[in-house]
Parts: C-alpha cells; sequence; structure tokens
C-alpha cells in the first residue's frame, strides 16, 4: 500500500462545486475510479509521475462551496444531455455524486448578504476545517473553478475571499480560472508567511495550449511572425460570464501573454471571445497567425481547434489536485512555478513553452519521487 493510501481520503474543495468543470471533476474521477473510463488527458496517470507516490484517485473526496442549489446529480444529467458526459454515466456514477452533493455548502457573497469581507472568510474557512475533519484526514486542497470575475478593484472580490479561507484553513490552493484568487495585494503576506503550496492561474485547455506550442515553434525556426489574432465561440456558464467584457479581458491577458512570452516581442492581433449559448460546452477556437518567411514571403497559418471545454479541463484539475496535495506531504511551499504546464498565466517562476514547461513538471516529479523515497527537500 503507497505512502499516500494509508494517509486516507484527502479532500478536493471545489470553489463553484456545481459548475460544468467541477461535475465533470466528480464525475469523472468516479468512472475512471470505477474502472468505467480510462484516464484519458490525466498526464498524473502516465509514467512521468510513477513512484510519485500521489494520492490515489480512490482516495479523493469532495465538497466545496456555490452560490447556486441545482443538485449535482441534475447538473451531471443536464451535461451528459448536452453530450458533455458519456450518456448513461450520471446512473453509473449517481452515489458518488450525491455523496459530493452532500459536501456542497452555500457560498457567497448571496443576493443580500450582509456578512463582510471578515465573517465571509470566516465562514467559508469553517466549513473548509469541518470537511476536512470529517472527510479528509490527509488533507484538503482547495481549487478554484468558479465563474470568471471582472478584474478586481481595492476590495477583496469573492475569489480572494475563497484565497484567504483556503489560508486559513491550512490549505494548499489552485485557481484554475483567471480570477484574482491569492494574486490579491492584500493576500500576499498571508500567502507568504502560510507555508503552503499554490499554484494557478486559468486552465490551459485549448487554444492557449495550442498558442504555447506553436508560438516557439515560429521563434525557434527564425520565422518572422506579422499578427496573431483569434476568436472563441463559446456558450454554457463560461460563454455567459464571458460575454462581460470586464471577466473576459481577464482571460485574454493570458492568452496574449503566452504570445509575447514565447516570441520575445509583443506582435499585432487580439483574441476575442463570443457568447454563442446554442454551442453549450463545445468550444471552437480559430487562430490566424500572419507571418514572413525568407526574403519576406509571406505566409498564413491558420488552426481550428474544436473541443468540449469541461472535458478537456477536468482531467488538469484532478492532475492539479492531486500534485498540490502531494507538494504539500513532500513540504513545499509558496507558487508551484514548475506546474505552468497547466496554465495560461503560471504563478512563479518558469518558462512559456509547453515543451520547457513538460520538463520542468518532468524535474517537478523527480523532487516528488525523491521525497517519496525519503530524500525530500522543502524550499
Ligand atoms: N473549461 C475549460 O476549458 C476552462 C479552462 C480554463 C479555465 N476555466 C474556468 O473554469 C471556471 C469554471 O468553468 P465552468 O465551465 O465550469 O463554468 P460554470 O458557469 O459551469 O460554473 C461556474 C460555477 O461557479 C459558481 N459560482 C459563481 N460565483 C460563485 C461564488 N461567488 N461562490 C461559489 N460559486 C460560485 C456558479 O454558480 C457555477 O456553478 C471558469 O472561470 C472558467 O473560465 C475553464
Amino acid at each position: 500500500m503507497s505512502a499516500s493510501r494509508s494517509r486516507g481520503h484527502a479532500g478536493v474543495w471545489l470553489i463553484g462545486a456545481r459548475g460544468s468543470v467541477a461535475t465533470t471533476v466528480v464525475a469523472g474521477c468516479a468512472a475512471v475510479t470505477s474502472g468505467l473510463h480510462p484516464p484519458t488527458g490525466m498526464v498524473t496517470e502516465t509514467a512521468l509521475f510513477t513512484g510519485c507516490d500521489l494520492p490515489e484517485l480512490p482516495s479523493l473526496v469532495f465538497g466545496g462551496h456555490d452560490t447556486l442549489d441545482c443538485p449535482l446529480p441534475k447538473r451531471a444529467e443536464e451535461l451528459a444531455a448536452g453530450g458533455v458526459l458519456p450518456p448513461g454515466l450520471p446512473s453509473a456514477v449517481a452515489a458518488e455524486l450525491a455523496a459530493a452533493d452532500r459536501e456542497i455548502v452555500p457560498g457567497g457573497p448571496l443576493p443580500g448578504d450582509s456578512r463582510d469581507e471578515r465573517q465571509l472568510i470566516d465562514a467559508f474557512a469553517a466549513d473548509i476545517r469541518d470537511f476536512t475533519a470529517r472527510r479528509a484526514p490527509a488533507g484538503t486542497v482547495v481549487v478554484n473553478v468558479a465563474s470568471t470575475e471582472p478584474a478586481a478593484g481595492d476590495s477583496l472580490p469573492p475569489s480572494s475571499l475563497y484565497a484567504a479561507a483556503a489560508l486559513q484553513a491550512g490549505c494548499p490552493y489552485v485557481n484554475f480560472t483567471p480570477s484574482t484568487g491569492l494574486h490579491h495585494p492584500a493576500l500576499a503576506a498571508a500567502a507568504a508567511q502560510s507555508g503552503l503550496p499554490y499554484a494557478g492561474r486559468d486552465g490551459k485547455t485549448g487554444q492557449t495550449l495550442l498558442r504555447s506550442v506553436l508560438g516557439p515553434m515560429f521563434a525557434q525556426r527564425a520565422l518572422a511572425v506579422r499578427a496573431w489574432s483569434g476568436t472563441n465561440l463559446l456558450g454554457g456558464g463560461d460563454g455567459a460570464a464571458l460575454a462581460d467584457p470586464a471577466a473576459a479581458a481577464a482571460k485574454n491577458a493570458g492568452k496574449e501573454r503566452v504570445l509575447t512570452d514565447t516570441l520575445g516581442t509583443p506582435v499585432q492581433g487580439a483574441v476575442h471571445i463570443d457568447d454563442v449559448p446554442a454551442l453549450g460546452d463545445w468550444k471552437t477556437a480559430w487562430d490566424h497567425i500572419a507571418f514572413d518567411g525568407f526574403l519576406g514571403t509571406r505566409m498564413i497559418l491558420q488552426t481550428i481547434w474544436q473541443g468540449c471545454d469541461s472535458a478537456l479541463a477536468a482531467p488538469l484539475v484532478l492532475d492539479l489536485a492531486r500534485l498540490v496535495l502531494r507538494a504539500r506531504t513532500a513540504g513545499l511551499s509558496g507558487p508551484l512555478g514548475d506546474l505552468g504546464f497547466y496554465f495560461k498565466d503560471p504563478v512563479g517562476e518558469g518558462p512559456a513553452a509547453l515543451g520547457e514547461q513538460y520538463a520542468a513538471l518532468a524535474r517537478f516529479a523527480d523532487r516528488l519521487r525523491g521525497d517519496a523515497g525519503g530524500a525530500g527537500e522543502g524550499r
């Protein structure tokens, strides 16, 4: 029996626990655990992480906060009807969905909420502590998969209230969204003093994933990129949230940053996100890249990515939950820059090209393996 299994259940506390990504995480973990589906898309299930003593998938228990009250089994049925989950999966994993549903508590701020910031943080932290004490003796990781917020002003946005609550409850933290989370200046000192590891921001699942591969290709072949423009068509809750230009601005900044970082210079072109409710969770991302070859010859590359957003995101959320839980037991703290492979706008230091990010992830796995062998070190 592995060390992680002998430590008992580990908790994954999802902020936005009734959303598409969260529901796919819970249903997907149960589907893989029971052998109904292979762990396609989960990097932690590849040979890269052999011997790293990650928490086993069957040891994960789920709970979280949401401001909606739609039961998780019903949410899963909706996703199956939309083709996001395989038909029949919600009934096959009904017990696991119901178990997670019982651990989802109201988040905030709710309409008419009179609690101030401190009271909200205390209440969220108490919820996370209670869950950990009852269900997760091996500790809990808090993962933000709630709706994207507009850029923060002076006061703490909800994502930062939850991030502060995670620190207060002694939990490592992952921000899978572009929202502020732990990035708020008011939380910097608490994050540094907490001794907890954290990772983010904004999962890299589609257009930006391609950009982090193609950007380095143009740079390495000494081709001159003149303009890189992109458009996304997306429905679902994420499409609706990103119809707000302020929320979309936070998302698009990460998509554009990867180009500046990999090409070494800003390029012309913008990214647009259009809400198309009829598409549901199915995203079409189109990129148009104008570049010059030898003697200034003008050329164009176009890419079309047609993905199911939650199916792309859920395995990464499971990977990140396992990696950050394991980082905590290995004594790692602070921003986990080695997990930049997973993010559009990574915290900490690290490369921007996917190939180099994969190499950094492999080095991270080596450190965990060293710790699993008793030779670990914190940082
Ligand atoms: N799917 C992907 O490929 C992908 C990639 C990167 C980032 N993300 C991000 O993941 C997040 C979730 O995406 P989704 O498709 O599941 O969206 P969704 O709209 O289906 O779910 C979001 C959930 O957050 C809840 N929520 C909103 N405000 C809250 C609050 N204050 N407290 C607690 N819960 C709250 C909503 O009620 C909803 O259930 C988004 O921010 C999205 O940008 C997704």
